[in-house]
């Protein structure tokens, strides 16, 4: 397991979003996690990558607990996970080269420039961006910034991806896209993504395994097309809604 969780619980100021989170995350798989706005999904996610400190219980990273008080143990994870948050984060000052060397800079600041550039330069082309590299965020497509996003994200090799929404907004043949390419370097580079979406289309692509937040704890955690089957109320509607919205019935 790269990731195990133990009855994990995260919020904000001793608030509980979420709670008795177990999760465990198979190298090389790609998690999706589901459930309604403001259920949880970023709030876990950012403890899951080091941000929030869980209010009781623990995440281990290969193996390892991650102690959230130090300094070290905190920068051991940050160097072996990527993220594409939920707005892009591009900095609009920075062009996209500049955008994607930046966690290099930040943890290797003293790598020879050269270096820098073929590590930026071989991720822009994965992404398909290697000619737009001198362009700013505000010149590129909404598509363009997440893949930006995505190779910002996988810049310093890591071996598991979070994503929050990485197809928010995008049109259903970009967003196809963007799964193509998450499911090449899953292929590829055995990288393990945890994906939060609502996307059911995505979903069906992607996803090994999916896991449901709903009223403040995990509903449902096992492989999808056990999720399709599932008897479950909540689930079912939650296929019916999803659906619908994908269909246009629901603006
Ligand atoms: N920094 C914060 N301080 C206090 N409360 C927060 C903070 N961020 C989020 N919350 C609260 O935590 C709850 C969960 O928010 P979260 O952003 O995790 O939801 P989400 O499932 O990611 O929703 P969405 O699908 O809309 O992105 C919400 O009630 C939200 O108001
Ligand atoms: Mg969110």
């Amino acid at each position: 397991m790269i990731i195990r969780t133990h009855q994990l619980n995260v919020g904000y100021n001793g608030f509980t979003v979420v709670s008795g989170i177990d999760l465990q995350v198979r190298s090389g798989r790609i998690i999706v996690v589901l459930g309604q706005s403001g259920c949880g999904k970023t709030t876990l996610l950012k403890t899951l990558i080091g941000l929030l400190p869980p209010i009781s219980g623990s995440v281990e990273f290969d193996g390892r607990p991650v102690d959230f008080r130090s300094e070290e143990s905190l920068q051991r994870l940050f160097l072996r996970i990527g993220v594409l948050y939920q707005n892009g984060a591009l900095l609009n000052s920075l062009n996209l080269y500049q955008n994607i060397a930046l966690p290099i800079t930040m943890h290797h600041p003293v790598i020879h420039q050269n270096i820098r550039a073929e590590m930026v330069t071989n991720r822009l082309r994965q992404v398909g961006l290697a000619a737009d590299m001198e362009r700013y965020p505000a010149e590129l497509s909404g598509g363009m910034r997440k893949r930006a996003a995505l190779a910002r994200a996988m810049i310093l090799d890591p071996e598991v991806i979070f994503c929050d929404e990485p197809s928010a907004g995008l049109d259903p043949i970009t967003a196809s896209g963007l799964d193509e390419l998450m499911l090449n370097l899953k292929a590829l580079l055995g990288i393990t993504f945890v994906v939060v979406t609502h996307e059911l289309r995505s979903i069906e692509r992607i996803a090994d395994e999916v896991v449901v937040i709903e009223g403040g704890s995990i509903r449902f955690n096992g492989p999808y097309a056990q999720l399709q089957h599932s008897e479950d109320p909540f689930i079912k509607a939650f296929f019916l809604k999803q659906q619908a919205d994908s269909r246009g019935m629901h603006p």
